[in-house]
C-alpha cells in the first residue's frame, strides 16, 4: 500500500480500535474474529445483513450524553431545561428518546415540528428557531402549541403577534440576540459575530427595539433572551464574553422598559472530538463553568438567578460520537507516489462535512479492528466530483476489497445533511442497544427518490 511520498511528515499512526476509545461510541469493542462491535452487534456482519452505506447509532452513548446535560444542569442550575437540536441528527425514535429522558426539543423548520408531532413527542417542551420563519410554519407552530418561538427579526415579531391574534392566543416567545462575540471555530457556524444573518445587534439599538416591540404586542409574551455563538466551541471563554455583553444588555433593558428576563437560552452544547488528539471540554465542565458564569452575572446586577431559568440547546455533544458510519471497500487505486485512493459506496451524499468544513475523522477496517493502522489512504465517495472526499489521508488497517470501512463521529450533522445527489438512495440509520439492532430509518428505495417526481 503507498504511503504519501510527498508528506515525509504524515506516517501511519498504527493505533487501533482500543486506542480510539475516546472517540468512538461508548459500547464499542473487539469479538473474538477481531470484528469491530457496538453494543455487542458484530458490525461486519451487520454490514453484510444490512446493506451499506449504513450510520450506525450506539442508544446508550446517546442516553449518556442527554443525561450528562440533564444531571449536571440538575446540579449547577436546577431551574433549566436541554434542548436537544434536532437538526444535529433527528426522526422519531431520537424524539421519542429525548421525551423519555426529559428533554425539550429545538426545532428548526415546519417539517422538524411535524416530524416531533408525529412522534407524539410534548410540543409545549419546544423551541422554534429560524431566521425567516414562514407564516405557514408560525401559524403552525401557534397552532400546535409550541412552547417557545425565537424571534429573529422584526417582521418575524409583526407576523407572530397578528397570527397569535388572530388564533385568539398569547404566544411565548424570545428574541434572539447577536451578542458581536466572534467564538473560535469554523468560519461557515460562527453565528454570533456583528456580521451575522441571525438576531437583533446590541450597539445599533435593534436589541432594545425589538424588545420594546414584543413588550407592546398584547399577544406575544416575551420572556427571555436566547443568543447562540457558534457550533464545535471548545474554548469556553466565548461563553463567559457573551454573558457580560448579555447581562450588560439586561441591565440596559431593565431601566429602560422594565423588562426583566425569567429565561436566557445559551444555545448550543460543547464541541466534540472527532479525532483522538481532540479534547473537547466535558459537559460536566462545559456547564459548571457557563453556569458560574451566569450566577456571577446574576449577581453583579442584582438579578435572583432562582428566577432565570437557563435552557441549553446542545445537539452535536449528544449525537456526534454515537454515531458510525459503515461502508464497504469497492475499489482501491494506488497512484504511484501520489496517494491511494480507497472507493466506497457512498460519500458527499451521506457526509457533506468533509466538503463543506474541512471535516476530518477517524477510520478504520471493522473487520480487522485490533491490527495496527498502517496505511495511509484518502477514502473516496462514489459521486461524480472529485471534492467527494470522505477523508483525505487516513490511517487505517490495509484495507482489501469487501472489507467494511467505518468512519468515526458521523452521529451529527450527516443523516441530517444528507443529500440524494446522483439521485443516490439515503442508508438506513440503525440503533444498537443489548446486542440487538432496530432500524429507525429504513434504507431509500427507487421509489422514494421518484415519489414526488410528477412525470
Ligand atoms: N441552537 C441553535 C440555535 C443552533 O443554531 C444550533 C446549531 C444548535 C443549537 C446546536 O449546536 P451544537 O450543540 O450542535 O453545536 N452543520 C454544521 C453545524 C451547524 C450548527 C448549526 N446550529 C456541522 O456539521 O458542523
Amino acid at each position: 500500500m503507498a504511503h504519501l511520498e510527498h508528506d515525509p511528515n504524515l506516517l501511519p499512526d498504527f493505533l487501533s480500535l482500543p486506542d480510539l476509545a475516546h472517540v468512538a461510541p461508548c459500547t464499542a469493542g473487539l469479538n473474538d474474529a477481531g470484528h469491530m462491535t457496538l453494543a455487542g452487534v458484530d458490525l461486519v456482519e451487520l454490514a453484510h445483513s444490512q446493506g451499506t452505506a449504513l450510520y450506525v447509532m450506539d442508544e446508550a452513548h446517546l442516553r449518556r450524553q442527554l443525561n450528562a446535560y440533564l444531571s449536571a444542569l440538575r446540579e449547577c442550575w436546577p431551574n433549566s431545561a436541554v434542548a436537544y437540536a434536532s437538526k444535529a441528527f433527528i426522526c422519531k425514535a431520537m424524539c421519542k428518546l429525548v421525551q423519555e429522558e426529559g428533554g425539550w426539543l429545538e426545532l428548526n423548520s415546519g417539517g422538524e415540528l411535524a416530524l416531533a408531532l408525529a412522534a407524539g413527542f410534548d410540543v409545549a417542551n419546544t423551541i422554534l428557531h429560524g431566521n425567516n420563519k414562514s407564516e405557514r410554519e408560525l401559524g403552525e407552530a401557534i397552532d400546535a402549541g409550541v412552547g417557545r418561538i425565537v424571534a429573529d427579526c422584526f417582521e418575524e415579531l409583526e407576523r407572530i403577534q397578528r397570527l397569535a391574534a388572530e388564533r385568539g392566543k398569547v404566544q411565548k416567545i424570545m428574541l434572539r440576540i447577536k451578542p458581536g462575540v466572534v467564538a473560535d471555530t469554523h468560519s461557515h457556524i460562527i453565528t454570533g459575530g456583528e456580521d451575522s444573518k441571525f438576531g437583533f445587534g446590541i450597539a445599533d439599538g435593534w436589541a432594545l427595539h425589538a424588545v420594546e416591540q414584543a413588550i407592546a404586542a398584547s399577544n406575544i409574551d416575551l420572556v427571555g433572551l436566547h443568543f447562540h455563538i457558534g457550533s464545535q466551541i471548545f474554548a469556553l471563554d466565548a461563553y463567559e464574553k457573551t454573558l457580560e455583553v448579555i447581562f450588560r444588555l439586561i441591565e440596559e433593558l431593565r431601566e429602560s422598559t422594565g423588562f426583566i428576563p425569567s429565561e436566557l437560552n445559551l444555545g448550543g452544547g460543547v464541541g466534540s472530538a472527532y479525532r483522538v488528539t481532540q479534547q473537547p471540554p466535558t459537559i460536566e465542565s462545559f456547564i459548571q463553568l457557563v453556569t458560574a458564569a451566569a450566577g456571577e452575572q446574576c449577581r453583579r446586577i442584582g438579578l435572583d438567578a432562582a428566577n432565570l431559568k437557563l435552557f441549553f440547546e446542545p445537539g452535536r455533544s449528544i449525537v456526534a460520537n454515537a454515531g458510525i458510519t459503515l461502508y464497504t471497500v469497492g475499489a482501491i487505486k494506488e497512484l504511484q507516489n501520489i496517494r491511494t485512493f480507497v472507493a466506497v459506496d457512498g460519500g458527499m451524499s451521506d457526509n457533506i462535512r468533509t466538503a463543506l468544513y474541512d471535516a476530518r475523522y477517524e477510520c478504520l477496517i471493522a473487520d480487522r479492528a485490533s491490527e495496527p493502522r498502517d496505511s495511509i489512504v484518502t477514502v473516496a465517495g462514489k459521486h461524480c466530483e472529485s471534492g467527494d472526499v470522505v477523508m483525505i489521508d487516513a490511517c487505517i488497517q490495509t484495507p482489501q476489497i469487501g472489507d467494511t470501512l467505518v468512519i468515526m463521529t458521523t452521529g451529527a450533522y450527516n443523516h441530517s445533511m444528507s443529500s440524494n445527489y446522483n439521485r443516490q438512495t439515503r442508508p438506513a440509520v440503525v440503533w444498537v442497544a443489548d446486542g440487538q439492532a432496530r432500524e429507525v430509518v429504513r434504507r431509500e428505495n427507487y421509489a422514494d427518490l421518484m415519489a414526488t417526481d410528477l412525470g
